[in-house]
Formats: C-alpha cells, sequence, structure tokens
C-alpha cells in the first residue's frame, strides 16, 4: 500500500462513461439531475440503511453534542440530519457536495452551513473539525488517498472519521440475490415510482459500484496507511460497512475552542457561518452560493489541551446480532 499513490475505488465503467478524465463530470451530472428524486427512492428501498442505522453508526462511533461535523457528499442531508440530532447545534455540522443539484436540495431541508466541493481537495482550514463523516459516496470519489490524507487533515487531533459504505456480499448465494435486488429491481422500481430515467442509471450505477469497489481491507488499510493511528470497520448484516479512523491526540472540541476564544463569526447567513472553515483552496466546481461567499481565509486553531474524552472510547455499544467488527 503506498498513501502517496492514487487508489481508485473501482476501475473505468465503460457502460456509463468512457475514460476517467470524464468519470467526476458524469458523477456530478447524475447527481444534479436526480437530487430532487434521491429522498423519496432512498425511503422506498434503503433495505435498513435509513435514517436509524445513520444516527446509530454516528453514535456508534462516538458523536456527541457539541462536537463540530464535517459531513461530506452531504446529498440531500440523511447524514447531517442525524448529526444534527446528535449535536444539537444547527452552527456544528457543515455540509458539502460537489452536486450544485444536491446542495439545492439539502439547503431547503436543513439550515446548516453548506460548501460547494471535492472531498478530494476539501475547501476547509487544517484541524478544523472533531467529527467528519461520508454516507454512501466512497465509491464515487476519484482517489481514496487523497480522500483519506483530506480527511486526516481537517480532523483535529484525536477526532473521529466515519464512512458509511454498502459492501458486496462474499457468499455466492447472497451476492446474487444482492445483485438482482440491488442491480435489476431496484432501478426498474425507481424509475417506475418517479417516471425518471436518470434514477434508473443511477441505482444501476449504484449497484456496479458496489460490485467493482476494491475491497474492505483495502480500504481499511488506506485508511491506517494516510496516517490514522487507528482504522477499522463494523459489519451489520454482512453488507453495511461502518469504516472508522482515528487521529492520534488529544481531543478538543471546536466548541470549547470557541468558548475559550469568543464567537468564531457574527454573520448570520449560512455561507458565512460556513467560511469560518473554510480555506482558500481551488477546487473544481466552486458556484454555489455557500462555496462562493465563503471567508477565504478560515482560522485554524491551536487545541489548547485535552478536555474531551476519548471520542472512540464509547464507541462500541453492546454488538448487535450480525454485527462485528473488522480492523
Ligand atoms: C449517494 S449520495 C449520498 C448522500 C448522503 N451522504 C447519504 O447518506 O444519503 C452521494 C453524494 O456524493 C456526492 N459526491 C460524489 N462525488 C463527490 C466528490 N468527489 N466530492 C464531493 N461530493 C461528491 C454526490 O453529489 C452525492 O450527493
Amino acid at each position: 500500500m503506498k498513501p502517496d499513490q492514487p487508489l481508485k475505488p473501482h476501475p473505468i465503467l465503460p457502460d456509463y462513461y468512457p475514460d476517467l478524465a470524464r468519470r467526476p463530470a458524469f458523477v456530478r451530472g447524475l447527481f444534479d439531475r436526480t437530487a430532487g428524486y434521491y429522498d423519496r427512492v432512498n425511503r422506498l428501498f434503503s433495505l435498513g440503511s435509513g435514517s436509524w442505522y445513520r444516527r446509530r453508526a454516528l453514535v456508534r462511533a462516538g458523536l456527541r453534542p457539541g462536537m463540530t461535523v464535517l459531513d461530506v457528499a452531504v446529498g440531500t442531508g440523511l447524514v447531517a440530519r442525524q448529526a444534527l440530532a446528535i449535536t444539537g447545534d444547527p452552527q456544528s455540522v457543515v455540509g458539502l457536495d460537489v452536486s450544485a443539484g444536491m446542495l439545492a436540495e439539502v439547503g431547503r431541508l436543513l439550515k446548516i452551513p453548506l460548501i460547494q466541493g471535492l472531498v478530494e481537495q476539501l475547501p476547509v482550514t487544517d484541524a478544523a473539525f472533531d467529527f467528519v463523516s461520508m454516507g454512501y459516496a466512497l465509491r464515487h470519489v476519484a482517489d481514496l488517498n487523497a480522500t483519506f490524507r483530506e480527511f486526516h487533515r481537517v480532523l483535529r487531533p484525536g477526532g473521529t472519521l466515519l464512512i458509511l459504505e454498502i459492501a458486496r456480499p462474499a457468499p455466492p448465494f447472497k451476492r446474487a440475490l444482492l445483485e438482482f435486488y440491488l442491480g435489476r429491481l431496484i432501478p426498474l422500481l425507481s424509475r417506475l415510482t418517479t417516471g425518471n430515467r436518470d434514477m434508473q442509471t443511477l441505482m444501476r450505477y449504484y449497484w456496479d459500484t458496489i460490485e467493482n469497489c476494491v475491497p474492505p481491507e483495502t480500504i481499511i488499510e488506506a485508511i491506517r496507511a494516510t496516517g490514522f493511528a487507528q482504522a477499522g470497520c463494523t459489519v451489520d448484516l454482512g453488507l453495511f460497512r461502518a469504516y472508522f479512523g482515528r487521529k492520534a491526540g488529544a481531543a478538543v472540541s471546536l466548541s470549547q475552542i470557541s468558548r475559550l476564544s469568543g464567537p468564531a463569526s457574527g454573520h448570520p447567513d449560512r455561507s458565512a457561518r460556513a467560511g469560518r472553515f473554510a480555506a482558500d483552496r481551488s477546487v473544481g466546481a466552486r458556484p454555489a452560493e455557500t462555496a462562493r461567499k465563503a471567508h477565504p481565509a478560515g482560522r485554524s486553531v491551536a487545541p489548547p489541551g485535552p478536555v474531551r474524552d476519548d471520542p472512540m472510547s464509547g464507541r462500541p455499544e453492546p454488538l448487535a446480532t450480525n454485527h462485528r467488527r473488522e480492523g
């Protein structure tokens, strides 16, 4: 494993795009066009990976009130909404996505700071967050190593990374069943229930990227190799994977720093609030209302000392049946 070399989550999928250069535009366009249908389809066919699962995964990973969260690939906000319910402060959760369509959708549903940007080049200052989450988007990034390096960079010492994903099951029978369900039935039903062909393509692409994704061991190894002191994964039903990483060092939450150093921003609008975390990074797609107005040089604050418990220490609640840990 060479953490400085690019690591693609899956090979080129020629049914969808002819070469790597055209992949980002394909992914972004597909999510832009399906943003308005995403929640409905997710509710209908989430196979248990809905709100309760996202919330439980956040709690298990150690998210607590008072922490600051960067939810990357925020989509329509399904993870961010649960994070918000836990932290209890609309300014503590920042959503980031490359798709303007998704950002417009989440902006309607959630009043949190939003940033348009790429996961692989986060327009965020170093050590700005206690917690980074990413739900069901790992397969869409261009380079896993660059992505994990960025997550490590923007986390505070002791901070936690949580990545939710689906991995194809190993037993052939389970795999065939899932291929029929996720690869054929769901794409067809998605089109029938929304009347939108792109939704069918999105759901077919969903399965094809799951089927072709690098194995979980490679993902865990890459998290570790890019600098995380701890890395691992919990598995539910042999299918749902919650990868976690912990950055070395003593943890301190932004709210505690803010109490020590005064309010970070007096601006009432969400863009300005996102700006307190923003760094001047050139990203592929800036023009979101939020990214445009974000403050060009966010603050970077040195933690004054260890004042919070280890965020991973509360993680393992009693393991559910069918739930196991790896890593
Ligand atoms: C399947 S949705 C997941 C949304 C949400 N996190 C959830 O749990 O349902 C994937 C999201 O990742 C975003 N995305 C894909 N590639 C990205 C990238 N390289 N950088 C930022 N966002 C990206 C898409 O625009 C889309 O909103």
